[in-house]
């Protein structure tokens, strides 16, 4: 395990799953971890819980409904009064919506939550991230992105709108993201990756009604892997020697691997941004 007793690290979506496993195994390596979560009785039961395993008492959670804009901006304001140095931001909050649904401020929720919060938070806490001499941004994405193209036409799916469609736009968005920040940021300390962390049992998908939580738990113990085995390659990004300095790349149980076709057009990734500053109104150099 790598020492990361001199690292501050934030994970998003720290309560449950991936996140709280990523978050678990960074403390245990020493790293000070900040969990953000939604819920604020969750965070506090996943900070104790993770103190107690790994013996490491920094370790506190901050609470944000990462789809909301106004929530985002409160939490990087929380980060950055805390720390002025941030070593790690491992975006990791995300869900799938059967039915479409819309955010705070009047978006489609799963491109608001599972894109338009990555974009923000991480230009929000950038100087924090540049101050750290080898920051990691760690991008959690999903095979799901092979096969989805981004309709800029109706980038808010108002015409005609499919759960799983509209997750592989939004996981297909973190890759673009990834690639896009990690051109911006080229020539610095920062290095930016995204993955897919395999099919994991987790709680993903449960919020939706219906046959999809019973279908899905059955399929999961079937053949999903443990989220111990599906946070390894965020923890690899997060926090492996083998990786400093690597930096615009996507990875798949801890080696790199080519993401969709889709992903590598720079001109959807240069025009997304775009669309992303616009829809937050963050302007500024990454
Ligand atoms: N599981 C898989 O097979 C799989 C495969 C590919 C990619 N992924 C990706 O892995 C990431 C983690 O998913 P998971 O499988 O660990 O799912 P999960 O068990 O449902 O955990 C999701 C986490 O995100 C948090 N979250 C959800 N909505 C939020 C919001 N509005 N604001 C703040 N936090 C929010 C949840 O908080 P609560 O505890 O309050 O619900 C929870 O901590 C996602 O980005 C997902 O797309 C998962």
């Amino acid at each position: 395990m790598t020492d990361l007793s001199d690292k501050v690290i934030v994970v998003t979506g720290a309560t449950a799953g991936l996140g709280l496993v990523t978050a678990r195994e960074l403390a245990r390596s020493g790293a000070t971890l900040v969990g953000v979560g939604r819920d604020p009785a969750k965070g506090a039961a996943a900070a104790a819980q993770i103190r107690q395993a790994t013996g490491n008492p920094r370790v506190t959670y901050l609470t944000a409904d990462l789809s909301s804009q106004a929530q985002v901006r409160g939490l990087a304001a929380e980060l950055l009064n805390r720390h002025a140095r941030l070593d790690g931001l491992v975006n990791n909050a995300g869900a799938y919506f059967e039915r479409r649904q819309e955010s705070a401020d009047g978006l489609e929720l799963t491109f608001a939550l599972n894109h338009l919060s990555y974009f923000l938070l991480t230009n929000l806490v950038l100087g924090a991230l540049r101050a750290a001499p080898a920051a990691r941004v760690v991008n959690v994405s999903s095979g799901a992105h092979f096969g989805a193209r981004l309709n800029f036409d109706d980038l808010q799916n108002r015409r005609g709108y499919s759960g799983f469609g509209v997750y592989g736009q939004s996981k297909l968005a973190n890759v673009l993201f990834t690639y896009e920040l990690a051109r911006r940021l080229a020539g610095t300390a920062v290095t930016v990756n995204a993955l897919h962390p395999g099919f994991v049992a987790t709680q993903f998908g449960w919020n939706n009604g219906g046959l999809l939580r019973p279908a899905l738990r059955l399929i999961q113990r079937l053949v999903a892997r443990s989220p111990e085995q599906g946070a390894q390659t965020s923890l690899y990004l997060a926090s492996a020697p083998e990786v400093a300095g690597v930096t615009g790349q996507y990875f798949v149980d801890c080696r790199p691997a080519r993401s969709a076709p889709a992903s590598y057009d720079e001109a959807a990734a240069r025009r997304l941004w775009e669309i992303s500053e616009e829809l937050t109104g963050w302007r500024g150099k990454a």
